[in-house]
């Protein structure tokens, strides 16, 4: 555990993997709270800079906090990552020798009831990591019932979605759905009672919490933006890493890096997706469903040699 209390995800492959060197620029797409960031500065020793982005403006304030010791080696930008060029353009940089995003929410805003992302503890409906635009409760509180349950079905990969969505209608209809506790007791009051088989099931909610998650947050659309630039971004040489937590993420991820792969531009820096290890996943669960896939530049593009 680093000294934010938090475990960066897959540390040791994304250093292997980005193998991150003295005087190259990295960018951490999603520096929550700066754990892999401060791990990459270290491993590549002086003259190094990062630039951190992060919706999340008390994340940013945590990493810069942090990494006060690196201030000089650091920007942070409170931005989305799909807008990564504008990004390196206020940064004054053109080309990037190492990137990460390592996707989702940290630990510190599942654990913190405020921000809505979890029904453990009771909280506000909230669930953005800008804490801008609608929140989860408009989103259960406005759509229709066909809408709701194409949410729940699409990015909450759902079969019980109909259902759910019905209950939801019926129960707003009585009183708006403001709290994370009632929502996932409605979800879970609406879920066919049949015994189960599988010994370790997950709670009825979850996948009703993460489809309302992604929606919120624009998840897949920001994902594709900012796999659509990578590829262009990276110097000769550059690589980038993504981390991904489920089959939505990562099936975007897989095909972005073909498609460069098959320009002729980049190569696969490993076939499969690297998984976590048995000692990661026993010391953090929320690595289990970890997915690294990276890339490396080989050439420019022939657009960007005739130029
Ligand atoms: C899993 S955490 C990153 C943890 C980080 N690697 C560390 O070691 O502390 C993901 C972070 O990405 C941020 N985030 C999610 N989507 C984003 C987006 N589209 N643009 C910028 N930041 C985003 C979240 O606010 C969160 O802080």
């Amino acid at each position: 555990m680093d000294d934010a209390g938090h475990l960066p995800v897959m540390l040791d492959e994304v250093l292997e993997l980005l193998a991150p060197r003295c005087g190259q620029t990295i960018i951490d797409c999603t520096v929550g709270l700066g754990g892999h960031a401060e791990a990459m500065l270290d491993a590549a020793g002086a003259d190094a800079t990062l630039i951190g982005i992060d919706l999340d403006e008390s994340n940013l304030l945590k990493t810069k906090e942090r990494l006060s010791h690196l201030a000089g080696r650091v920007r942070l930008f409170r931005a989305n990552f799909a807008d990564i060029c504008d990004v390196m353009a206020e940064a004054g940089v053109s080309s990037v020798d190492a990137v990460l995003a390592d996707l989702g929410m940290s630990s510190s805003q599942l654990d913190d009831p405020d921000r809505g992302f979890s029904f453990q503890a009771d909280g506000p409906l909230d669930m953005r990591y800008g804490r801008e635009g609608p929140s989860a409760a408009d989103l259960v509180n406005t759509l229709g019932e066909a809408e709701l349950a194409d949410l729940i079905y699409r990015y909450g990969q759902d079969r019980h979605s109909r259902r759910i969505a019905r209950a939801i209608v019926r129960a707003r209809g009585r009183e708006p759905i403001e709290r994370t506790r009632r929502l996932a007791q409605i979800v879970a009051a609406a879920m066919p009672h049949k015994p189960t088989r599988r010994r370790k099931t997950i709670h009825p909610a979850t996948r009703t919490f993460q489809a309302l998650r992604i929606a919120v947050n624009g998840e897949l659309e920001s994902l594709e933006r900012l796999l659509e630039k990578l590829p262009g971004i990276m110097s000769v040489g550059g690589r980038a890493a993504v981390i991904s937590f489920h089959s939505l993420e990562d099936r975007l991820v897989k095909r972005a890096f073909a498609a460069a792969v098959e320009s002729g531009t980049h190569r696969l820096l490993n076939r499969k997706p690297r998984t976590a290890g048995l000692d990661e996943v026993g010391e953090n669960p929320r690595s289990r469903s970890a997915k690294l896939r990276a890339i490396e530049r080989l050439v420019m593009s022939t657009d960007e040699r005739i130029r």
